[in-house]
């Protein structure tokens, strides 16, 4: 029986049907390995072969690690691996796909740019996801003739982990193409929401304003990153502090985020705490450049 990535949720019955995945990083991978462990088959399209190659090889590590760790067996990792493909060639890479999802640089220019080429290369009756975490699914849609067949899947990071699929209506999206989307993400054995397409979804719309706030007060001298943190853990028992947060996921990306949603909203609230501007011009991006609010190395 094919469970969940994490390993935990038996899921309903198997849906092979094909699920193309456009951008192989960080995303696109984690999609691509969660959609194959369900049982479906995938491909992995990028616009290079290194970057497949790079994504194929993320793969490879996490499910090897599943394997050391006895969290699957031999042969469900090979069922896994045998049903992903990969191409660099977009045209045959969506053939027959039921649903595609793009991952690609979050770009409305190159976003919209995709959607225009799924458009003329995919047959009528297909879904055609965005994982985008911040721009408007109506905007991407708009670069397509079929605005009804566009939706946004907002997965989160690491993907085969978090459960959470933030599914996201443009204007025009149809309910039949919002229902299959639903469905094919509790396939996935996610835990998908039906959203409106709105600045931030729910989760960024809540995350930013947290993040400016704990950059303000550091900046301002009212708390320490670390006093943030605890507070946050000790007393809402939230698993890991919004500074902490930022640090993973980059301040940079913080950063990006933030005036995304400043300029979408027009609100003062979203207006980038000079902290964040300041980390950033220093590259103290967090724990890939080894300094954040923490010290990594
Ligand atoms: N990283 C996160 O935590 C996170 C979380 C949620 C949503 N997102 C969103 O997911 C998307 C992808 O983010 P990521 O972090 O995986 O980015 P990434 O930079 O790791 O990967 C993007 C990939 O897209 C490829 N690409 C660019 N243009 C392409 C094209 N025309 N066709 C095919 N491939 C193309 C690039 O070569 C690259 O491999 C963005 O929209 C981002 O906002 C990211």
């Amino acid at each position: 029986m094919f469970r969940s990535s994490d390993g935990n949720y038996p899921l309903p019955p198997m849906d092979t049907s094909k699920i193309a995945v456009l951008g192989a990083g960080t995303m696109g991978a984690g999609i691509a390995q969660t959609a194959a462990e369900a049982g479906h088959q995938v491909t992995l399209i990028d616009t290079n072969q290194e970057a497949v190659d790079r994504g194929m090889a993320s793969i490879d590590a996490i499910l090897e690690r599943k394997v050391e760790k006895g969290r699957a067996s031999r042969d469900e990792v090979d069922q896994t691996k045998n049903l992903l493909q990969t191409t660099t060639d977009t045209e045959t890479g969506v053939a027959d796909a039921v649903m595609v999802v793009e991952a690609v640089f979050e770009d409305l220019a190159i976003k919209q740019h995709v959607f225009r080429t799924l458009d003329g290369y995919c047959p009528p009756d297909v879904i055609l996801a965005s994982n985008t975490s911040t721009l408007p699914i109506s905007k991407i849609a708009s670069a397509t003739q079929r605005p009804e067949r566009v939706i946004g899947t907002h997965y989160f990071s690491p993907v085969p982990l978090m459960r959470l699929v933030e599914v996201v209506r443009g204007e025009h999206t149809s309910d039949s193409v919002a229902e299959r989307t639903v469905e094919l993400c509790r396939g996935f054995g996610k835990s998908p929401i039906l959203i409106a397409d709105v600045p931030g979804f729910i989760v960024n719309r809540f995350l930013c304003l947290l993040y400016n706030e704990a950059a303000n007060m550091i900046h301002n001298g009212v708390a320490t990153a670390e006093d943030i943190d605890a507070a946050l853990k000790l007393g809402c028992n939230w698993p890991m502090g919004v500074t902490e947060i930022m640090d993973l996921a980059g301040v940079d990306v913080t950063l990006n985020a933030m005036e995304a949603m400043h300029e979408m909203t027009g609100e003062d609230r979203y207006d980038p705490s000079p902290l964040l501007r300041q980390m950033v011009a220093d590259n103290k991006l967090g724990r890939k450049t080894g300094s954040g609010f923490y010290d990594h190395t």
